[in-house]
Order: C-alpha cells, then structure tokens, then sequence
C-alpha cells in the first residue's frame, strides 16, 4: 500500500491550495479528486464559469448604450454557443493549470472517489492508500427544494444555469441570494424576463440593508422583476417549460408562474455523504456541516477539514485561507486561523455589491457606539468619466477609536475597491489612517477616502 503525509479529498479551491501548500512545506502529498478535472465548484460550476458568463453578457449590454460616448454600432449580435464556448475555454485552461501546479509541486493527483474506510486510510477509487494525515475538502452542493426534482434542463440549479442551451422566453430564479442575482442578471442581459421569487422581504439577507435595497432598485431598473414573501409550494413540469406554484406569505393567497427555466439558488448543502464519516464517529453540526476546532481537526485524531464542508462563509477564498493555516498547523508553523468576520463577499453584477465586517442594523442591534461615512459616486471625477455614478461606498467605524467596522461598496469595482479596507480593517487601521493615505486622482478609491473622512465629520466633497 502507497503511504502518504497528508491526502487531501477534494480538489477544490480549499483542497488544491492546501496541497500544494503542504507539498511546499516537505510533506508527501496525494488529493483525490473524482471529477475529471481539478479546481472543484469553483473553477469547473462555479466561481469563474459565473463570471466569464456576467463578463460576456456585460459586454453585451455595455454595447447598446455606447450612444453617450458617440460610438454607434449596428446590426450587433450575439452567438450563445460562442459564449459557452470561450466560458469552456476559460475554465479548460485554468482547470488545466491547476494540474500543472500539482505536478510543479509534486502532488500525486489520484482519480477517484474517495472515502475513509478506517482511520489512517484512504480509499481514492480502486486503490486503498495510508495516510498519516486526511483533510476533508469535498465542499458542498446546491441545497434541493423538497418535493422538486431538479433535472438541469428546465429545472436548474447554478450547474445548469451556466449552461442554457438557448435564452429562456421567461427564467424564474427561486431564490435572492447571490447565485440568483448572477445568474438572473447573466440571463436578463441576454433577453430573458426574469422574475426572482424569495421567501424573505429583501435581497440578500445578511447585507447591509440600505445597500440591499440601492441594489434592488438598480437591478429592477435592469430588468429584475422580484416577488418577496413567497414560499414555494410546488415547481412542476408543463409541456416545454415548467409551472411554479406560490403562496403569498402575508395573505395565504396561492399564485402559479408559467415558466421556460426554473433556477432553484435557495443555498448549498456541505458535501459528506459517502466518505465513511459515521462510521468513524466524524461529528457534524446540527446543519450537518463538519465540526472543527482551531486548526481544522475534527473530532477524530488525524482527520482534518476545510472549506465548504465546515461551518463558515461559503467562499473560495476563504476555503483557500482555511487550507493554507490547516496545513501550515499541521507542519508546526506559524499560523492563525482565518477571521471570517473579515472575508469580503463580493457580488459580481453590476453593479458590484461588496460587503465586508459588520452591517449598520448589526452595529445598531449590539448597542455599539458608532459612525457611518457615505460618499456617492456621482461626486467622483473617474466614476464621472467613466459612467459609472452607481452608486456608493459605505464605511462604519468606532465611535471612540476610529477602528473600522464595517465596509460596504456598491458601484463598479466594488469588489476591487473593498480591499483596501479589508487589509485596513485585518491591520486595525481607523478611519483617520485611511483617509490619510494617498489616494490617486482621478480614482474611484478616492470615494474610499471621502466616505472615511464623511464618517469623520469631514467630507471634502460631499
Ligand atoms: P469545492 O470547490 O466544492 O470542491 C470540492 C471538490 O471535492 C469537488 O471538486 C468535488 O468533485 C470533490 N469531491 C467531493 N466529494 C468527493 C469525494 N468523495 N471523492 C473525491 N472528490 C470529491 N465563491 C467565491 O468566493 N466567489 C465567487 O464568485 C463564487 N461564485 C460561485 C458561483 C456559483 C455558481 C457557485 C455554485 C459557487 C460560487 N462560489 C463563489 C462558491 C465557491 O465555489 C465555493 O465556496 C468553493 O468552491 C468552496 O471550495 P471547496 O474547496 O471547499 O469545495
Ligand atoms: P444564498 O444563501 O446566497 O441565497 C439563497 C436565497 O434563497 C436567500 O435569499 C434565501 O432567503 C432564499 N431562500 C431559501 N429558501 C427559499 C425558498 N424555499 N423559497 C424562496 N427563497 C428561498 O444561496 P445561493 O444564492 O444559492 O448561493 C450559495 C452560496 O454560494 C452562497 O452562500 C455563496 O456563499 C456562494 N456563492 C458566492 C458567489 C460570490 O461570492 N460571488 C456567487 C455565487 C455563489
């Protein structure tokens, strides 16, 4: 039998970075990976094919409205199977690369499924291998709506969804999380009516509520047609599309929605069927997700998870980070275990929303002594040049110590425009220190800048 440091299960964004990670620090590495091909959720149904597709569409839209900058096209088209075709491409080639590293780094990839039929062993397809370490990093998969089945044609989840054949007459999104802002968005640029069905009151629960609500506005300006408040009942097939069945919460009245695509994005269940884990006495959390402690151990000597599978925001980077501190445990380094208070979340429609710490109603809701700084991008000289004016970056700080608390951007390059304040926030930077820094003219980081010194009581341009 092959024996190993560590094998890692999994070769997502969490389990390929903690292997190479491993490998860099002298340890003998395999990772079991049963897809065919490397970087998990993320790279293959995930992450990147959402964002070649939002890129795509975007360029889409961006072309009928070049009119303000005196450049008129005509007779412009799309081609969707070209679409997909460079969305294939651009995760071929990253997918691709993923394998190449392993090599660089002496990660032995073995094709399979992998389970743990006893402690110390890895069963990873037909061959049993030791380990002196396991890392779980199996991930997770869409949560199903009970009753519904999901057969990725007509009823999709995000995997199907990234690869309509046609654009649907009509796509009803059951869910207003951050897959069906996405993929509702990538499919209303192309044609489709989108109506985006939640059971909540809002968008995006667990943002910013004053930011959910610029964004609800900004989408429906788009095209986004959302009903809150509505529990679904039942999602069945009809003809060539699908009927979804709605009780309305506040009156108990029922409604049905004639549908070509159904899109269920309600959430993603951690992925631990299979691996052996009762059988070993592996304890999970009453979500099912795996317990762990500081450094990743489960409760069970020489079994380790990260990532999706265990309680924390279920992000790419933060995968990344949990597998790079539970390896670097693992070999006696230094090492923290990531702060999930400070993981940006970042939603890649346009405009971006960018969430970062602690949200006003949570700051208001603790009783904490705080300041808020605003500054809208229609006061910002590149937003200006750009067309970019949607919409603002929000900050949240101390009141007593100028610490930042929170971070919230809502505009093009969101995403981008929030790390600064996620390393000023991880070094425990304040208000002050930040606007003080330099910023470039023209920038949008000066909205950055403006809405720290807003919060000081001294905007500039506001
Ligand atoms: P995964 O990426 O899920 O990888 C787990 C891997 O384990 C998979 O390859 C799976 O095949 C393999 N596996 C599972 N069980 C076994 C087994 N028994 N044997 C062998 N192999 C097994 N996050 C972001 O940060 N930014 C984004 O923009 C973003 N966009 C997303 C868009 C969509 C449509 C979706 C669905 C998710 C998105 N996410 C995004 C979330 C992100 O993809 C996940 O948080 C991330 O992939 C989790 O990484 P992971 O390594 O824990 O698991
Ligand atoms: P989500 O948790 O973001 O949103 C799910 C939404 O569905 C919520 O608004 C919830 O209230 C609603 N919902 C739940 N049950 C419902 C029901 N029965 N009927 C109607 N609405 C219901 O989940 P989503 O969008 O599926 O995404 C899953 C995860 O993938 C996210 O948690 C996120 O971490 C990750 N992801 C991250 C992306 C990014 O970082 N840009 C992009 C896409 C996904």
């Amino acid at each position: 039998m092959r024996d190993f440091d560590l094998v890692v299960i999994g070769a997502g964004p969490g389990g390929y970075v903690a292997a190479i990670r491993a490998a860099q620090l002298g340890l003998k590495v395999a990772c079991v990976e049963e897809r065919a091909t490397l970087g998990g959720t993320c790279l293959n149904i995930g992450c990147i094919p959402s964002k070649a597709l939002l890129c795509s569409s975007e360029h889409w839209t961006e072309l009928k409205h070049l009119g303000a900058h005196g450049i008129s096209a005509s007779e412009i088209a799309f081609d969707l199977s070209a679409m997909m075709a460079r969305k294939e491409k651009v995760v071929g080639d990253l997918t691709k690369g993923i394998a190449h590293l392993f090599k660089k780094n002496g990660v032995e990839w073995l094709a399979g499924r992998g389970s743990i039929p006893a402690p110390g062993q890895v069963q990873a397809g037909d061959e049993l291998v030791a380990a002196r370490t396991i890392l779980i990093a199996t991930g997770s998969d869409s949560a199903g709506l009970p009753g519904v089945t999901v057969d990725e044609e007509v009823v999709v989840t995000s995997t199907g969804a990234l690869s309509l054949p046609q654009v649907p007459g009509h796509l009803v999104v059951i869910g207003a999380g951050v897959i069906g802002l996405e993929l509702g968005q990538v499919w209303a640029r192309l044609g489709a009516k989108v109506t985006v069905v939640e059971y909540l009151d809002r968008l995006l629960p667990g943002a910013d509520a004053e930011i959910a609500r610029t964004a609800q506005r900004l989408l429906q300006r788009q095209g986004l047609a959302f009903q809150f408040g509505r529990k679904v009942e039942a999602v069945t097939r009809k003809g060539a599309g699908a009927v979804v069945t709605l009780e309305r919460r506040d009156t108990g009245a029922a409604e049905t929605l004639q549908a070509d695509a159904v899109l269920i994005a309600i959430g993603r269940r951690p992925r631990t069927a299979g691996l052996g884990l009762e059988a070993l006495g592996v304890a999970l959390d009453a979500r099912g997700f795996i317990a762990v402690d500081g450094q990743f151990r489960t409760n069970v000597p020489g079994i380790l998870a990260i990532g999706d599978v265990v309680p924390g925001p279920m992000l790419a980077h933060r995968a990344e980070e949990d597998g790079i501190a539970a390896v670097e445990a693992l070999a006696g380094q230094a090492h923290a275990r990531p702060d999930y208070d400070l993981v940006p979340g970042v939603v890649y429609t346009a405009p971006e929303i960018a969430s970062l710490g602690a949200t006003e109603e949570a700051l208001k809701k603790a009783g904490r002594d705080h300041v808020v700084g605003r500054f809208q991008f229609i006061a910002n000289g590149r937003a200006r040049a750009m067309g970019a004016t949607d919409w603002l970056v929000k900050v949240l700080g101390c009141a007593q110590t100028g610490r930042i608390l929170g971070a919230h951007v809502l505009g093009r390059n969101a995403g981008e425009l929030v790390q600064e304040l996620a390393l000023a926030m991880s070094a425990g930077a304040t208000l002050a220190q930040v606007a003080a820094a330099s910023h470039a003219h023209p920038g949008m980081a000066e909205a950055v800048k403006e809405a720290c010194l807003a919060a000081l009581g001294k905007p500039l341009h506001a």
